[in-house]
């Protein structure tokens, strides 16, 4: 009898199941999970671990709901967003037989129209969310909805953000390029205007200091797909070592003191992971040690924090 029951109610609880994917995905809601073993970084719980780093208190769009959510990233075109994947990154053709010299402006560009061809087509797999670093602090303070894409070949990593806020009527769209055929690798930055993309650099770099950002959600229901943000992240975290590109009308900002803080340094070093830190990348530092995103696999000690928050707010 028990057997029984067990045969009859496991294939329809199957089919239910299949059902009800299907049913997410063909509306653009939510695509078919991907296996995952652990939690992914993105899905952890995001809140303030209460470091006294913030300058304003924690935002955690507590009026914000799902369906919310889901309705205001879906003014983009629905078919756009929350398709099924099987790679995250999305693979380019290979470029016609190069030299090993740097891209060329043109090449650069010509990547990020062609990032931007395929969101707008509806052949990219973005992720898409309300972000955590762009949301706190004085920054924006409203919810930020951001659909991020990725893109690669031999030569050349491309990343393509859509972005806007809640209030926001239009979508901006944003391109980060990381040529690989130089080491270090060179990041250049754009904004992709009407008339095409408009390098930069000044405002870029003061959280970008090492490239493409993993995605860290605002709270872990505010991401479709949590899956591919993990996949993506994976794929961030493991970038080769870059060199940020200023335009020359866009020139660094005054950087301030490098964070020297072994637990921060240890990695952030211009060596091995990521690129050093300054001053000019508080905000970043700020939000991402608040919320127990950094050091990634501990929090900081009192005195590491003591020392962290000194660097972060000299004596005049
Ligand atoms: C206030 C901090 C901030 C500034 C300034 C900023 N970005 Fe970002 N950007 C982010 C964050 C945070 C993400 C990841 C968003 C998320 O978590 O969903 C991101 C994501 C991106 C992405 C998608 C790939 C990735 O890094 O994940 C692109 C492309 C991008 N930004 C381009 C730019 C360009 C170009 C500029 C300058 C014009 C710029 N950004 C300025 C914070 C910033
Ligand atoms: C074990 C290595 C490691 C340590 C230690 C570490 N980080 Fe990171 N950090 C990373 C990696 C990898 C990323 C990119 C992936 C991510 O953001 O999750 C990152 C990203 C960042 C970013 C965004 C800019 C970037 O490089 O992508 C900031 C800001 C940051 N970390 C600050 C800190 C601070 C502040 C500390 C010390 C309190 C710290 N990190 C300690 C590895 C580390």
């Amino acid at each position: 009898m028990h057997q029984h029951t067990h045969r009859w109610i496991y294939p329809a609880v199957l089919s239910l199941l299949v059902w009800v994917t299907a049913g997410e995905s063909s509306r653009g809601q939510e695509p078919p999970k991907s296996p995952t073993t652990t939690p992914p970084a993105s899905a952890r719980a995001v809140r303030s671990t209460g470091t006294g780093l913030l300058l304003e208190p924690p935002l955690m769009l507590t009026n914000v709901t799902r369906a919310q959510f889901l309705e205001m990233a879906g003014t983009i075109g629905r078919h756009r967003i929350g398709r099924p994947w099987t790679q995250p990154v999305l693979p380019l053709p290979e470029p016609k037989s190069r030299k090993g010299q740097a891209l060329t402006q043109t090449e650069v560009r010509d990547y990020m129209l062609e990032a931007r061809r395929l969101f707008d087509d509806g052949e990219s797999v973005p992720v898409s969310d309300i972000g955590l670093i762009s949301t706190q602090e004085d920054v924006i303070r409203q919810p930020m909805l951001n659909h991020i894409a990725a893109f690669s070949n031999s030569v050349a990593r491309v990343y393509l953000l859509v972005q806007r806020t809640a209030t926001d009527r239009s979508w901006s769209y944003y391109s980060i390029v990381q040529d690989l055929t130089q080491r270090p690798v060179i990041d250049h930055f754009a904004e992709l205007t009407r008339t095409g993309p408009k390098f930069e650099g000044t405002s870029c770099y003061k959280c970008h200091s090492s490239g493409p950002l993993a995605i860290h959600p605002n709270r872990e229901d505010l991401v479709l797909d949590a899956g591919l943000a993990a996949a993506l992240n994976e794929h961030i975290a493991n970038q080769p070592l870059s060199r940020f590109h200023f335009p020359k009308d866009s020139p660094s900002p005054p950087p301030g003191k490098p964070l020297t803080l072994k637990a921060c340094a240890r990695c952030h070093d211009g060596e091995g992971d990521r690129n050093r830190l300054f001053q000019v990348h508080a905000h970043p530092i700020r939000v991402l040690v608040d919320f127990g995103h950094m050091p990634p696999d501990r929090r900081l000690k009192p005195e590491e924090l003591a020392d962290l928050k000194a660097w972060l707010s000299p004596d005049p």
